[in-house]
C-alpha cells in the first residue's frame, strides 16, 4: 500500500512545494537513500574488491549487498547476472556492443519507434562499422507497438530484438511478452530498456525472458550515475568484455589478457560504490511497499492524470488513443502553444515538468511535433499534484489566448 503523504516527509526536495511531475527524467531522492550514500562517504570510503583492511571489506560487502537487492528485485537466478553500470544509456551501448560481436554485415536489428535514442544511437554506429541493417517496428492507427508486423518486418539474418519496455516519451508499455515470444521463435537475442517499466512494475527478468535487461537507479528513487545491465548467465563465457582496465581481469601479459568470471568480467575500474549502494538502499526502499502496490498507485494515479488532462479541450495527449496501454507519462501539447512555453510558464507556478523531443526525436517525427509537454508520476505524486497541473495550465492557456 503506497501513503504517499507519508511518502512524501521522507524526500526533503519537497519541503520547498514544488509539484515535481518530471520522474521519468529523474526521480527525487528519499532520506533513507542520501544516508546510505553518506554512511559510505562518512564511514568506510575505501575501494571495494582491492583491500584486505576492515574499511575496505566493509565497503566490498555493501556492494555486493546491493547487488544481491537488486537481483531481487529484478528476479535474476544469480548475482554475477547482474552489472552496475552508469546507467541505462551505457546498459545499452554495452549490450549492443556485446551482441554486435557476434553479427556480421547484412545482420540486422530490430527495434521500434519508440526507442529513446540510447537505442538507436549504438545501433547507428555499429551500423556504420560492421555494416549491420537497423529495422523499425511500425505503429498501429491506435498509436502503439505493430506485433503484428513483426513477422513482416524481419528478416532471415534479423539476430536481435532490442525494444524499450514503456517509452520514455508516451509512457507507452510494449507488447513484450508477445514480442519476445516472437524473437525467441526466430532465435533472436533480446535486449531490453527498462529505464522507465523498472520504477514502475515488478520486474522478473526469468518471466519476461530477455537476455538483457537495462535500467538506471535515478529513475526508482537512487542516484544518478549507476545503473543496471543484467545478463543472463548463459551468455557470459560467449562475451567479450567491452571495456577493459582494472579488476576485469584474471592475468595480464604483455600482448594478451585472460579475463576474471562475471560480473568483475564485465565491471572495469573502481566503479561507483556510493551510487550503488544508493541503489540498493532505492531497491530496498520500493521493496517495502511491494513493487505490485508501486504499480497499482501509479496506474491509479495515471488515470487521473489522462482524464484531468482530457477534461482540457486544447490539450492533446500524443501516443494510444485509450490510454490502456499507457502508464506513467503523459506527453502532450496544448493549442497555440509551444511546450516550451508551457513548461516554462507552469515553473512560475512551482510545477516541475519536462518540455522537448525526450531523447525520442523519430517519435516525435512521426507524431508530426517538434516537442511535447510531459508530465511524469512517481509514488509521491497525490491527486493534489494533477489538479495543481490543471489549474495550471487553465492558466496558461487563458495568457496566450487573452484576446
Ligand atoms: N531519459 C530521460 C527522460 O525521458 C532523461 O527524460
Amino acid at each position: 500500500m503506497i501513503d504517499s503523504h507519508s511518502i512524501r516527509k521522507n524526500i526533503p526536495a519537497l519541503a520547498n512545494g514544488v509539484a515535481y511531475l518530471d520522474s521519468a527524467s529523474t526521480t527525487l531522492k528519499p532520506q533513507t537513500v542520501i544516508d546510505a550514500m553518506n554512511a559510505y562517504y562518512q564511514e568506510f570510503p575505501a575501494n571495494v574488491h582491492r583491500g584486505v583492511y576492515h574499511m575496505s571489506e566493509r565497503a566490498t560487502a555493501a556492494y555486493e549487498h546491493a547487488r544481491e537487492q537488486v537481483q531481487h528485485f529484478v528476479n535474476a537466478r544469480f548475482p554475477e547476472e547482474i552489472i552496475f553500470t552508469s546507467g541505462t544509456t551505457e546498459s545499452l551501448n554495452m549490450a549492443a556492443r556485446m551482441c554486435a560481436q557476434s553479427m556480421r554485415k547484412g545482420d540486422s536489428v530490430l527495434l521500434t519507434y519508440f526507442e529513446h535514442h540510447s537505442n538507436i544511437v549504438p545501433w547507428q554506429l555499429i551500423a556504420q562499422e560492421k555494416g549491420v541493417e537497423l529495422l523499425y517496428l511500425p505503429v498501429t492507427e491506435n498509436g502503439e507497438i505493430d506485433v503484428e508486423a513483426f513477422d513482416r518486418i524481419i528478416k532471415p539474418n534479423t539476430k536481435i530484438l532490442a525494444v524499450t519496455h514503456i517509452s520514455n516519451a508516451s509512457g507507452i508499455v510494449s507488447p513484450l511478452s508477445q514480442l519476445v515470444a516472437k524473437a525467441r521463435a526466430h532465435g533472436m537475442r533480446v535486449i531490453v530498456d527498462g529505464a522507465q517499466s523498472a520504477p514502475h512494475m515488478p520486474i522478473d527478468v526469468q518471466a519476461l525472458d530477455v537476455d538483457f535487461f537495462a535500467c538506471s537507479a535515478h529513475k526508482m528513487l537512487g542516484p544518478t550515475g549507476v545503473g543496471l545491465l543484467y545478463i543472463r548467465k548463459e551468455l557470459h563465457d560467449s562475451i567479450e568484455p567491452v571495456v577493459g582496465g582494472g579488476s576485469m581481469i584474471r592475468e595480464v601479459s604483455l600482448h594478451s589478457s585472460t579475463w576474471a568470471d562475471a560480473p568483475a568480467k564485465f565491471e572495469a575500474g573502481t566503479p561507483n560504490i556510493a551510487g550503488v549502494i544508493g541503489f540498493g538502499a532505492a531497491v530496498s526502499y520500493l521493496h517495502s511497499f511491494g513493487m505490485d502496490a508501486v504499480n497499482a498507485y501509479i496506474t491509479q494515479l495515471s488515470k487521473k492524470l489522462y482524464t484531468t488532462l482530457e477534461s482540457l479541450p486544447y490539450i492533446h495527449i500524443l501516443g494510444s488513443s485509450s490510454h490502456e496501454h499507457q502508464h506513467g507519462i503523459a506527453s502532450f501539447i496544448m493549442d497555440g502553444v509551444h511546450p516550451h512555453d508551457v513548461a516554462t510558464i507552469l515553473d512560475q507556478e512551482h510545477l516541475a515538468v519536462r518540455a522537448g523531443h525526450h531523447c525520442a526525436q523519430p517519435l516525435m517525427k512521426l507524431w508530426g511535433v517538434p516537442a511535447t509537454t510531459r508530465a511524469s508520476l512517481y509514488i509521491y505524486n497525490t491527486t493534489e499534484d494533477i489538479e495543481r497541473l490543471k489549474y495550471a495550465l487553465e492558466k496558461v492557456y487563458s495568457i496566450f489566448h487573452r484576446n
